[in-house]
Parts: structure tokens; sequence; C-alpha cells
């Protein structure tokens, strides 16, 4: 092959080339310091999990069936903003590159993709997820339907990838995080996420966040408690999960999935209870935990949010919202800010 060759055809990208996908070293982690959280969620009282155990393979196709649940409104509403408001997001913020916490499927991020393209901006995106299967699947279908884009994804938790992000090859970029994912950290946890957003944005980036709202019980609980039992089998599995990573004993058996709302927090809580006392042990982590009968497991705290609260909250961290949408019910708000 001639280098000198000033040819003018190229041949079409192949979807390799566009396509990078890296883990957050895992060589950092060894199975004992990635259970650490695990060994000290199980040994407190009241006992919690972090939800981040949510996520195998599994899990996350268990997630992508919930959010096409009849009860559950949260995908469709959030869907259907981005898919009115999109444009305008484009439009507002205008070349970025499109960096998204917790990607999953990246289903609703094609709504944002549509938009940038239609204006004509490059697509560059950087999915982050903690599971390496949907995040692969999900960038390769992506790359297939949209022939310009460019992924580079990440494999990891929020946490290393707030913390190891390299910096924008476009001149600005767009950090989204969607699904009330926000929704589901503690007052203090939030805090200090909102200042690491802070952190790693440069002035003028944009921070992108879809968060639920609060509303009546009768139509919170049924979300979480959909009568084809799949969000039971999601938080079960949760379970399986950790008896796969760390040579765990769990007998799905003895626990049985609840959600519960509590008004005075506005959270919907997500509990494992256990209906029989006996022992659980997780072998790599060498722990060895006794369960009661009548006692929970709290897994995961889905916080319904006050939409002029949150917009205070967040420009107090140096989030300036810019832009605020809502469905037509004020079910569930997408903020648009600017560091
Ligand atoms: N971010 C989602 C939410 O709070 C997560 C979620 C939906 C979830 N359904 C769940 C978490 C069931 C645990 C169990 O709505």
């Amino acid at each position: 092959m001639q280098i000198t060759s000033t040819a003018t055809w190229k041949a079409p990208d192949s979807l390799q080339s566009r396509l990078q996908i890296q883990h957050f070293s895992p060589s950092e982690h060894s199975p004992i310091a990635v259970g650490q959280d695990v060994i000290k969620g199980l040994t407190q009282s009241p006992k919690v999990l972090p939800p981040q155990y949510f996520y195998d393979d599994r899990g996350s196709q268990l997630f992508e069936q919930i959010c096409a649940l009849p009860e559950y409104y949260p995908t469709r509403t959030e869907a259907w903003i981005l898919h009115h408001y999109a444009p305008a997001i484009a439009q507002c913020t205008g070349v970025c590159e499109l960096v998204e916490l917790g990607s999953g499927s990246s289903t609703k991020t094609r709504l944002l993709l549509d938009a940038y393209q239609q204006q004509g901006y490059p697509l560059h995106y950087q999915p982050i997820d903690v599971s390496a299967g949907i995040l692969t699947e999900s960038a390769e279908q992506l790359l297939t339907d949209y022939p310009s884009l460019k992924v580079q994804g990440w494999v990891g938790t929020y946490e290393q990838a707030l913390a190891k992000l390299p910096l924008a090859t476009l001149s600005q970029r767009m950090l989204f995080f969607l699904g009330s994912s926000l929704g589901n950290f503690t007052p203090a946890a939030c805090d200090q996420f909102m200042t690491q957003i802070a952190t790693v944005l440069a002035p003028g980036d944009y921070f992108l966040l879809g968060i639920d709202l609060q509303k009546p019980k009768d139509i919170l609980e049924p979300a979480y408690n959909d009568r084809q039992q799949v969000t039971a089998a999601f938080n079960l599995n949760m379970l399986s999960h950790l008896n796969w990573r760390f040579q765990g004993n769990f007998d799905l058996g003895l626990f049985a999935h609840q959600a519960i709302y509590n008004p005075v927090e506005t959270q919907i809580e997500m509990y494992l209870h256990c209906h029989k006392d006996h022992q659980v042990s997780l072998k790599e982590l060498d722990l060895s935990i006794s369960f009661q009968a009548g006692e929970s497991i709290l897994t995961e705290i889905s916080r319904k949010f006050d939409l002029a609260a949150l917009q205070i909250q967040l420009e107090s961290h140096g989030l300036k919202p810019i832009q605020t949408w809502t469905d037509p019910q004020q079910w569930f708000g997408l903020i648009l800010c600017q560091a």
C-alpha cells in the first residue's frame, strides 16, 4: 500500500474502528475489596445491600423488562419528554460529547442521538455501565444504526467513572443521568454525587438529569410491585448475583420481595423479607450471617423529588438549571444544567 497516496476514496469506517470498550482497572480490586460493601451492609442492623449488585447481566435484562411493564410509568414518561424535547436540548447545548452514567440498553439515548444527528453535529458517545454484557451489546447495535457514531464505553461504577473519565475529545460535553437513578442515592450520597459532577465538568459543560416526581402512593407502589412479579425477580436476583460472585449459599426461596412507600421520606423502599431463621455464608468474603424470620434487607430506596427543591440543590452545587421539562401530568422531570 502506498502511504503517499492522495486517494479521496475512504473505506466506510468498520464497526470495530468506531468502538472502544475499556474497563476501569479491575486489577485494583481484589474480590475482598469489592465485597467490603457487602460485608458492611450485612453486618449492620437493619441489614442493607448495595444496589449496584442488582446489575449483573441477568439483572440488567430483568431491569429492561421492568422498564416495559404497564405499571412502571417512569421509563415511558421520561421517553415521552425526551421524544418531545431532545431537539430543544441539542439546540441548547450545541456540539457536545454525550456521556451517560448507567447507560443500560441505551434505548432512551437514541432519542438524544437522533436530535444531535438532525442538527448535523458529530456523534460521540461515552456510555458507562457496571454490566459489560449489556454495554457491549447495545454499543454494537448503536454503531450499526448510526453510521457516523463513535462509541467509547466504560465498564465500571459511577464513582470510578467520575474519578477517571478522560477529557472530552469534542470541545464540550453533556453528562447525563436518566431513569431517576439519582433517587436511588441517600440524601447525603446525592450531595456528594452532585459535588463530584460539578468537579468533573468544565465550566460551560452540561448535565442532564431525569427524575421521578412526587405523586400518590396508589400510583407509586404498583410501579414497584408489578403483577407479573418481574420486580420481585429483579430484587431476588441480587442474592443469586452474590451467590456466584462471592461463593454464597443464599436460598432465594427463603426471601420475598417487598416495596413500600414511605410518605415521610417520600421514597419507595425495596426490601428482601426473610421468612425463616437461617444462616447464610459467603465463602469468598469469609462471611457468615444469621437471619431471623421477619427481618428484612433493604436493597434500594427510590426517592421521589420536588422539582423546585431539587433545582435549588443543583444550583447550590454549581450546576445551574437552565431549562426544565415535564410531561403533561408532571410525573417526571428532565433538568438541563450548566456547570
Ligand atoms: N432507578 C429506578 C427507580 O428508582 C430503579 C428501579 C426501578 C428499581 N425498579 C426497581 C430498583 C426495582 C430496585 C428494584 O425507579
